[in-house]
């Protein structure tokens, strides 16, 4: 649950923020061969410090990556891992190991690490890591009551191994700079007090919103728009699951009142983010200091106004298309604060945001919501605006001519909430969908949800799991995804469901 502090930022009062999140977004391409360079398969080389990551949505990937390159460019071998692949015999021939782990769901494990978690953590198992010397860094976000519970527990286990630590786990609190930073002051330790620069900030790219859709008038539910984001250069490529971070700016009338209070002229030209802009486009991406400092405000010229600010933090949302569509597309539930004002993201996004505006927008990969490499059958199964990233499975799927796939969705009413019913019926017609139970939990007499529907379908969905069944969900993390999760324990057994978590077949994005 997100605690309230989240929404008071978003409801532009400032707190300090720093916004760093990790280089910006690099291409496929370049990426995969760099990973193969790092990442000496099988064997441990000896001596080389193993990076060992456990990511849900692949920014402790980009970090982890980021990391072994710093090193490896400071001399030193390196072996890059994901937690899926580490288990106690790897880590007992290891003598320097960096971890960089995030956290998930309600202080849970990222699901690559699950295994690890349940094997080691767990007690029993590995006692004799007295050879090894070891650095965390946790990623979390401190609105959530268990602020990096995963990064504590793994540092936790270490130490009653006898492993020994190298520095203080480091937290980073919603990718904060200063605690990156003070993790790169530690690799550059490491490697012998090589410099090794300030990880490159993530640039915004720039998009144009050229469509919006309300989706579901006349729904019970909060509006959901479908939007259309064209690049003002080439379309940048991207894979099914990844995630566009979106650099939301506050609503004009709220700029134009603060600028008003200030007297200040917001036509004035200032440098802002390496662009000249004028202050009104630079303080509506800046978090807002709360009316009692407005004071101290005023006295200052623009651009120093500016420069005191921070950015606003960045939205995630699931990209809903691919880049052969020549166009980004998102499916964005519009979010009102108690008070009536719009969530800061999805309100510039579905409303103060007109159509033809510049979007600031990145893209980041997500390798473990990535498409099933092979063409095993793909069971998808989401609600409300999760239909996003299964939407960019199917079309994955179509284009790949990969047609084993069902998929179960769930919302509020066929009448008002059938997000893309016509693709769906055209892909079904087609074949594309071989299987789709949607669910709409107020069209019956008693609430229905997609999980009721794993249920009824138990035996076939066994049939299908023993035929090599990938499962994907994506949606809420409250309610629904608990809820599949405990449907697909009581359909394929705890210890099957384990398998599959274990075999990467069962895979999450859930927020
Ligand atoms: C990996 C990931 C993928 C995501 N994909 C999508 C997506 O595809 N589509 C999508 O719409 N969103 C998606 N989200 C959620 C999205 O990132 C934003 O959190 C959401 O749009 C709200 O942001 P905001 O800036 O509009 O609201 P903020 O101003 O940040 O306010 C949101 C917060 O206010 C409170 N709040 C306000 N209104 C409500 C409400 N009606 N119900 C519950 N709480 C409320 C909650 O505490 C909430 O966290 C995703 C999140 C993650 C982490
Ligand atoms: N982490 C973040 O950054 C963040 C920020 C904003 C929002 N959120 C969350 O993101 C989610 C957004 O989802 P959304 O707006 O697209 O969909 P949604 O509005 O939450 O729900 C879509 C469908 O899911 C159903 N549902 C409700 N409870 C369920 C349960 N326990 N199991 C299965 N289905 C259930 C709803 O049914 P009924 O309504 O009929 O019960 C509805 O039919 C929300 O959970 C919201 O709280 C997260
Ligand atoms: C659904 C969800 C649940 C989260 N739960 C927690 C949590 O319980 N504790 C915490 O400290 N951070 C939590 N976070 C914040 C993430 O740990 C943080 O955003 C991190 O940078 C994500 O890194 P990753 O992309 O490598 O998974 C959560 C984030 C999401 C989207």
């Amino acid at each position: 649950m997100l605690s309230p502090s989240r929404a008071g930022m978003a409801a532009g009062v400032l707190l300090a923020y720093a916004g760093f999140c990790g280089a910006v977004f690099d291409h496929h391409r370049r990426r995969r061969a760099r990973v193969a360079s790092l990442a000496v398969s099988g064997a441990h080389q000896e001596g080389a410090t193993l990076v060992a990551y456990a990511s849900q949505t692949g920014f402790a990937e980009q970090l982890a990556m980021q990391t072994a390159t710093a090193l490896q460019g400071a001399g030193m071998p390196v072996h890059l891992l994901s937690f899926e692949e580490l288990d106690a015999r790897r880590l007992a021939r290891v003598r320097q190991a960096l971890f960089v782990v995030s956290t998930t769901g309600e202080g849970d494990a990222p699901d690559s690490a699950s295994g690890f978690a349940r094997r080691l953590l767990a007690g029993g198992g590995h006692d004799a890591l007295r050879q090894l010397r070891y650095g965390v860094l946790a990623l979390g976000d401190s609105s959530y009551a268990r602020f990096c519970a995963f990064g504590h527990a793994l540092s936790d286990w270490l130490q009653r191994h006898h492993a020994r630590p190298l520095f203080d786990l480091i937290e980073v609190d919603n990718g904060d700079a200063g605690a990156l930073r003070h993790w790169q002051n530690h690799l550059s330790a490491l490697s012998g007090g090589t410099e090794i620069a300030d990880w490159e900030r993530p640039r915004y790219e720039h998009w144009q919103l050229a469509a919006r859709e309300h989706l579901n008038p006349g729904s019970d539910g909060a509006p959901a728009f479908h939007l259309v984001l064209r690049p003002e250069g080439a379309v940048p490529g991207w894979q099914a699951g990844d995630i566009a971070e979106v650099g939301p700016c506050h609503d004009p009338a709220d700029i134009g009142r603060l600028l008003s209070h200030l007297s200040m002229d917001g036509a004035a030209p200032v440098r802002c983010d390496a662009q000249t802009v004028t202050l009104a486009e630079a303080l509506a991406t800046r978090l807002l200091l709360p009316e009692a400092h407005l004071a101290t405000m005023r006295a200052l010229p623009p651009q120093q106004l500016v420069d005191a600010l921070s950015p606003l933090p960045h939205r995630e949302y699931s990209i809903a298309s691919l880049p052969q569509d020549g166009q980004l597309e998102l499916l964005v539930r519009q979010t009102r604060h108690a008070d009536g004002r719009l969530g800061l993201a999805s309100g510039w996004l579905t409303s103060h945001a007109p159509v033809g505006a510049r979007i600031a927008l990145r893209i980041r990969t997500n390798r473990s919501f990535h498409s099933p490499a092979d063409g095993r059958p793909l069971v998808l199964i989401g609600n409300g605006t999760g239909l996003a990233g299964l939407r960019g499975h199917l079309k994955a799927r179509a284009l790949a001519g990969r047609h084993r796939n069902w998929l179960f969705f769930g919302e509020r009413s066929a009448r008002h909430d059938g997000f893309f019913a016509d693709e769906l019926a055209a892909w079904q017609a087609q074949g594309v969908l071989e299987r789709v139970d949607l669910v709409y939990s107020r069209d019956g007499n008693a609430l229905r949800y997609v999980q009721d529907a794993l249920r009824e379908r138990a035996p076939v969905l066994r049939e299908w799991v023993e035929a090599g069944a990938a499962i994907y969900v994506c949606g809420s993390l409250q309610g629904m995804a608990g809820g599949v999760n405990d449907a697909l324990a009581d359909v394929l057994g705890e210890a099957g469901l384990r398998r599959l978590t274990e075999q990467g077949r069962y895979r999450r994005d859930v927020y």
